[in-house]
């Protein structure tokens, strides 16, 4: 007797967008990936996805990269080259917050983190009233970089501020970075083309392995003179990679067939918060892409325990961050099954209102 999906215990991880695996057609894609050694400049696959995301980008130039912290800090590497020298960002860019101190070991930057005044995002005032412009008695590091991240915790940062906050830097000779990790959900919820984005910046670096569900990689794209310093920086680092090209395969693949899927998966986060309201939780961040950060109910004890524990049982792995929110955290090997279990849990858990 067939039973029902929904009550049958799957392994479905909502702990993050970087848990997928790769199916068998990326997989097939990297076996027949013609390659070649990339520190030679000869791998036409990796050739070919440089080429397919500095297009998407409107920019001349791009470098297939090992990580998302890698491209980042190969960015904020090649723009700071006369320190001292700061850089402006979120408190909780992941350039800042996440990774490992990078900017101050590898390239001596002062980073000047920024709470935003009012709201999620980063906005003009909060970036000018930090930006160091005036260095007259040398006790300064003056800003040479502003760091951007889009989207950040799923929310997508509107295109006007990072218009203002563009034209600020350009006025003040600073430099401006995307932490476009996340940018394909953003394009894809917002309607706003890639290349828009990127012409507001200098770089900007875009993750195959966390909606796109690549096995790795990430590519930071600029000016073929920024990309051709931070190749040099990239093999300092130790990521001269040989034949990358069975990876840039699987990157080529996610764009051609994930990326298309992913406003099914910005529908089921909709759906997941939607439904989850209506059992008393309350919805900690707006649901614009693919995360669902929720605080539990708070008029039952321990409910945000007792939610992850039932749902575990039910198959479904969640986490928890900043002590109290639920960070649920969709991608394209999530189906609608997964989100009824969810809300069966939630229901069973709370009751529905
Ligand atoms: C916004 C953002 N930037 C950069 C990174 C770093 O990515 P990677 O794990 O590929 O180094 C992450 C990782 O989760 C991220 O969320």
């Amino acid at each position: 007797m067939p039973t029902k999906a929904s009550s049958e215990p799957r392994n479905w991880d909502l702990r993050s967008d970087t848990v997928t695996k790769p199916n068998s057609a990326m997989l097939s894609a990297m076996l027949s990936a013609p390659v070649g050694d990339d520190v030679f400049g000869e791998d036409p696959t990796v050739a070919a996805l440089e080429a397919r995301v500095a297009s998407l980008c409107n920019k001349p130039a791009a470098l297939f990269c090992a990580s998302s912290t890698m491209a980042n800090q190969l960015a904020i590497r090649t723009h700071m080259r006369d320190p001292p020298e700061s850089l402006v960002c979120h408190t909780d860019a992941h350039v800042f917050a996440y990774e490992s101190g990078g900017a101050s070991l590898l390239s001596q930057t002062q980073m000047i983190p920024v709470k935003p005044s009012e709201g999620h995002n980063l906005q003009l005032a909060d970036v000018q009233r930090v930006f160091i412009n005036n260095n007259q008695l040398g006790h300064c590091a003056p800003t040479h970089l502003v760091a951007l991240e889009n989207t950040m915790a799923g929310v997508i940062m509107p295109v006007e501020d990072m218009r203002e906050i563009s034209a600020f830097a350009r006025e003040h000779g600073a430099k401006l970075h995307l932490d476009g990790s996340r940018l394909w959900n953003a394009s894809v919820a917002s309607g706003i083309a890639i290349s828009e984005y990127a012409g507001l910046v200098d770089t900007l670096n875009l993750c195959l392995s966390k909606g796109m569900g690549c096995p790795v990689g990430a590519v930071l794209v600029g000016s073929e003179q920024f990309i051709g310093k931070a190749r040099h920086f990239r093999k300092v680092f130790g990521g001269g990679w040989r034949q990358a090209g069975v990876l840039a395969a699987a990157g080529l693949h996610a764009i051609d067939h994930v990326w298309p899927t992913m406003a099914d998966t910005h529908r089921l986060a909709r759906r997941l918060a939607d439904g989850l309201s209506k059992c008393g939780f309350e919805i900690a961040l707006p649901v614009d892409t693919n995360m669902v950060l929720v605080r539990a109910p708070s008029a039952v004890p321990d409910a945000q325990r007792i939610f992850v524990e039932a749902a575990l049982e039910k198959g479904v792995k969640l986490v928890t961050i900043y002590g109290n929110v639920l960070r649920i955290v969709l991608h394209h090997q999530i189906d609608g099954n997964c989100i009824d279990v969810l809300l069966e849990t939630a229901t069973t858990c709370f009751g529905n209102v």
